[in-house]
């Protein structure tokens, strides 16, 4: 049984305030820098000690696939993608995130983008989710006012973008590679693997 204080998400049940103000009284943004001060390889580490697995299906470990993303660039650009597009009929798990604690979510994805040395992030949220779009873009806009997210995201030294785009209301779309040609601004259709998305997901990115 998992103890109270080991939660990651203290608002899924929306009985507090989303806002920033909110989630730093439940001690989100709390020595983000910090944690990115301690490095790549004990993110990694601590995510692979941690046991924590994926939820989109595969239940695929997190900290080994953070590990795939190459250490050194080739000079291509690395991507954080977050699979938010929830259309599986009945899980309604990631939703609770988005609506109410969208904060943890978007701390998260800095501290995973530095583990991952990525500068930006794409959120690819499912096309019916309208309230959650509204609360995830709220939680943006105050990360960016108040230097959380942009340059020098939370006083880590590291620059951070975060980018929500809303899907048309496609399934297909949740399959990981149908979602990137999607927000490649092409048709939504599932690719050949290999190349897995951890080595080459944006099939034109071409080095700076
Ligand atoms: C048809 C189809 C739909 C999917 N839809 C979703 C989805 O809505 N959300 C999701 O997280 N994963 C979905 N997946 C799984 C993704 O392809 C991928 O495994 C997942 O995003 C990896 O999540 P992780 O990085 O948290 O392990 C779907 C897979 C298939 C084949």
């Amino acid at each position: 049984m998992l103890k109270d204080q080991d939660r990651i998400f203290t608002n899924l049940y929306g009985m507090h305030e989303r806002t920033l103000v909110g989630a730093q009284k439940r001690g989100h943004w709390d020595g983000t820098a910090g944690l990115i001060e301690k490095g790549r390889d004990w993110i990694i580490q601590t995510m692979k000690d941690s046991g924590l697995r994926g939820r989109g299906g595969a239940g695929f470990p997190t900290g080994l696939k953070w590990s795939f993303m190459p250490k050194e660039s080739d000079g291509r650009p690395a991507y954080l993608v977050i699979n938010a597009d929830e259309s599986e009929p009945g899980t309604c798990k990631d939703r609770e995130i988005m609506r109410h604690d969208p904060h943890t979510l978007i701390e998260g994805a800095l501290i995973a983008s530095f583990a991952m040395n990525a500068h930006t992030c794409y959120i690819y949220l499912r096309g019916e989710y309208i309230r959650e779009r509204e609360a995830l873009q709220a939680a943006i806009d105050e990360c960016y006012d108040k230097g959380l997210l942009g340059k020098n995201a939370a006083g880590s030294g590291w620059d951070f973008d975060v980018f929500l785009h809303h899907g048309a209301g496609a399934y297909i779309c949740g399959e990981e590679t149908a979602l990137i040609e999607s927000l490649e601004g092409k048709k939504g259709m599932p690719r050949m693997k290999p190349p897995f998305p951890a080595g080459r997901a944006f099939m034109d990115a071409q080095p700076p």
